[in-house]
C-alpha cells in the first residue's frame, strides 16, 4: 500500500492528462485483480516516458509487466521506434497485458516475456546491450535485477526503479511501514539505494513520488 498523498501530488496528478483505451484497459484489469493500488499514476507515467524520450532510449527493458500500463508508457518515449521487452513472472498478468498491448498503436514493438526474471533476464542477454531498463518487479530482487543491469545496460544508460521507499521501510521508522517487509528485503532496498547514489557509479536522483523512483545514469 502507498504512503499518504500530500497535497503536491494530488494536485500534480489533478495536472496530468488522460489516458487512451489500451492503458486503461491495463488500469481496469490490474483493478480487477484487487492491484490497481500498484500501477504508475498517470502522472508517474508521464515521468517515465518522459526521461525515456529526454535520453532517446531506443532498446529498453522492463522487470515487473503487471496488465502493461507502465509498458505503454515506455514504447512511448520511445516515439514508436523503439523495442520493448517487459518480464513478467504471473501467467494471468502476462495475459493481460498482452490484451491491453495488442490495442496500442506501438503494441508490436512490445514483447511480454513471462517466467521467472531470474531465468528470463539470462536469456534477454543476446539481445542487449540495452539503452535502459525500469526495475518494477519482485522487492527482494531489486539487488540481482542491478546486477543483471550493470553488465547489460550500456555505458550511459539509464536504470530506473519504482518502490525505492518500500513504503517508507527503508526509513527504518515504525510510523512509515504500511505494510512488514522481512528485515531482509529492507536490507536489499537500502544497498540498491546506496550503490545507485555513488557518484562514482551513476549520476543519480530520487523523485519524491508516493513510493520513491529513482532515475541513474549508468557512468560506466
Ligand atoms: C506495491 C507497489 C508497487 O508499485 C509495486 O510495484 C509492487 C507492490 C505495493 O504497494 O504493494
Ligand atoms: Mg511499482
Amino acid at each position: 500500500m502507498r504512503i499518504e498523498i500530500p497535497r503536491a501530488q494530488a494536485y500534480i496528478e489533478s495536472l496530468a492528462s488522460g489516458e487512451a483505451l489500451s492503458k486503461r484497459k491495463s488500469r481496469t484489469f490490474a483493478e480487477e485483480l484487487g492491484l490497481g493500488n500498484i500501477c504508475l499514476s498517470p502522472a508517474e507515467g508521464h515521468l517515465l516516458a518522459f526521461l525515456v524520450r529526454m535520453h532517446e532510449c531506443l532498446k529498453f527493458v522492463e522487470i515487473g509487466t503487471l496488465t502493461g500500463l507502465s509498458a505503454q508508457y515506455i514504447i512511448e518515449g520511445m516515439g514508436g521506434k523503439g523495442e520493448l521487452w517487459t518480464l513478467e513472472k504471473t501467467d494471468l498478468h502476462a495475459k493481460k497485458a498482452m490484451e491491453a498491448i495488442a490495442e496500442h498503436p506501438s503494441g508490436k514493438n512490445i514483447h511480454v516475456i513471462v517466467g521467472d526474471a531470474r531465468f528470463t533476464l539470462e536469456s534477454l542477454q543476446v539481445s542487449g546491450p540495452f539503452d535502459g531498463v525500469f526495475i518494477d518487479g519482485n522487492k527482494a530482487a531489486y539487488g540481482d535485477y542491478l546486477m543483471w543491469a550493470e553488465k547489460n545496460v550500456r555505458p550511459g544508460g539509464l536504470i530506473v526503479a519504482d518502490n525505492v521507499f518500500l513504503s517508507g521501510a527503508v526509513w527504518g521508522s515504525i510510523e512509515g511501514q504500511s505494510k512488514n517487509f522481512s528485515e531482509k528485503q529492507v536490507a536489499v532496498m537500502q544497498n540498491f539505494n546506496k550503490r545507485l547514489s555513488d557518484p562514482t557509479l551513476y549520476d543519480s536522483v530520487i523523485l519524491p513520488t508516493k513510493e520513491g523512483m529513482f532515475f541513474a545514469v549508468k557512468m560506466f
